[in-house]
């Protein structure tokens, strides 16, 4: 906004001399505080590269709908590709005074051929502008995300299918349940992960369309072809009411929402890994290179990129709070409030993008420990419901009364400070009279997985079913 090149502030210069290039009808230049409080320029550039493509199919499309010349959209288009090569060689000046991308661009298409550089913002407005930029980062955010989610889901698989029939316990309220195996817990998160891709794939495909031609809020009187525009720049079609184009940032809160819920899942597999390093559970170990270690205490060997990952979930659920709250109050259409989109969806993609990167790493460098996953997957009585389904299955008693003949077995092996497979027969016969010695083949943690053969249970052979099917469709 301010001139560097002139000290006395001209009256009316033309645009981008002595003024800002919306100047034409201020005398006076804007405080250096307004100037502070406005200035985008240093997060915005990161949309340098789909301001630059947005421009190049404006430009095309002016030329082929008559509304500039051939010359002058030559004459566009190479001092596009100029900024585009000096931005790759980071020699592009991004100046303040020039506020955001928008108008560093042009500023520098003007310096670099002169007029026509003034004939590109026909038909176009920066809220127009902004609107088709950040929906293409966010877009392209989207992408990423889905191919880092695959990658992680693949290191997932090949854990999985390493460990499909080892046994660990399954818990609810992190109490020891039923014995689930290493490899159908993994599982799981493949799952988790995949309704994250498609929940980025859905919001890509309601993002899809182009608000490039809404130009300030109203649309434009020049006879633009927004169906061309759409589709050079990869659009299905062309967003269908100008002032919703200009005012809605839904498709970055849907990003951000799918994002939020990623996170989650993955804070949730970052604290299961925390828990499972501890000594107190030993399942799993994880190499120095996905550790650290104390200053204090040598012996430590510490998670903390699980914590991290855990840790940043909180930005991610906080950019989604950031945008809502910035645009819950906004009237139509655009409002400067909206400049604010930016950074806390920069921010989450970016703390995402690593958090997915570290977790796919890291699960693919964790090795479990079998043994101690098998001993703990035995004990805690983890096959009471086993002996239940025996009684029921065996002995046809009504399940009520095989579950109340369990919780007695399960008090009488606490006596005597046995696991339900140490339980003497005679013990057993006590609760009832008909229980047999084949009671003894459902209660190890082996059998008791390989019992679960339901879809989608836990027995290895469903759950080599599930990586089977989920290879499928990575391939
Ligand atoms: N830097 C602005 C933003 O990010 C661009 C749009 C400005 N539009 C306006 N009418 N002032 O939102």
């Amino acid at each position: 906004m301010t001139d560097d090149s002139s000290n006395a502030p001209a009256r009316n210069p033309p645009a981008g001399q002595g003024q800002a290039m919306w100047g034409g009808r201020f005398s006076d230049k804007p405080a250096e505080l307004m100037q502070a409080i406005n200035v985008s320029i240093g997060f915005d550039k990161r949309l340098a590269a789909q301001d630059l493509a947005g421009s190049r199919a404006h430009a095309a499309m002016l030329r082929t709908t008559g509304v500039i010349s051939s010359e002058d959209e030559a004459a566009i288009q190479q001092g596009l590709a100029t900024i585009e090569a000096e931005i790759a060689e980071g020699v592009f000046p991004f100046r303040d005074e020039f506020e955001d991308i928008h108008m560093n661009v042009e500023a520098r298409l003007r310096e670099l051929i002169g007029t026509p550089a003034g004939r590109l913002h026909t038909a176009r407005s920066r809220n127009d502008q902004v609107a088709l930029d950040f929906r293409m980062w966010v877009r392209d955010a989207c992408d990423r995300t889905v191919g880092q989610l695959r990658a992680l889901q693949n290191a997932l698989l090949a854990k999985a299918e390493a460990h499909a029939g080892d046994v660990m316990p399954g818990f609810t309220h992190l109490q020891p349940a039923q014995p689930v195996t290493f490899g159908h817990h993994l599982m799981a998160y493949v799952e988790m992960f995949g309704r994250d891709a498609s929940r980025f794939a859905d919001a890509r495909a309601r993002m899809n369309e182009c608000p490039l031609g809404a130009a300030a809020l109203a649309g434009s009187p020049f006879p633009i072809d927004r169906r061309q525009t759409a589709q050079a720049l990869g659009f299905d079609r062309p967003t269908a009411n100008s002032l919703d184009s200009t005012a809605d940032r839904d498709f970055a809160l849907e990003a951000l929402a799918a994002g939020a819920i990623c996170a989650i899942h993955l804070s949730r597999l970052a604290e299961e890994i925390v828990i499972w390093m501890t000594p107190q559970f030993g399942f799993v170990k994880l190499s120095d290179a996905f550790t650290t270690g104390s200053s204090i205490m040598p012996q430590k060997k510490n998670p903390d990129a699980a914590e991290l990952i855990r840790a940043k979930a909180g930005r991610l659920l906080a950019s989604f709070q950031q945008l809502a709250v910035v645009m819950k109050g906004l009237p139509l259409t655009y409002s400067k409030d909206m400049q604010e989109d930016k950074v806390p969806t920069f921010e989450a993609f970016d703390a995402l993008e690593l958090s997915l990167r570290a977790m796919a790493g890291m699960v693919s460098d964790l090795e479990p420990n079998i043994a101690n996953m098998a001993k703990a997957a035995g004990s805690g009585f983890s096959t009471a419901t086993d002996l239940a389904d025996w009684l029921v299955r065996e002995l046809g008693l009504p399940f009520r009364d095989a579950h109340h003949a369990t919780g007695a077995a399960v008090k009488r092996a606490e006596e005597l400070g046995v696991e339900l497979s140490g339980l003497p027969l005679d013990e057993l016969r006590k609760l009832n009279p008909d229980i047999t010695s084949g009671v003894y083949d459902v209660l190890t943690a082996e059998a008791s997985v390989a019992s679960r053969k339901s879809y989608g249970g836990t027995s290895p052979e469903q759950v080599r079913a599930q990586i089977k099917r989920w290879k499928e469709i990575l391939a």
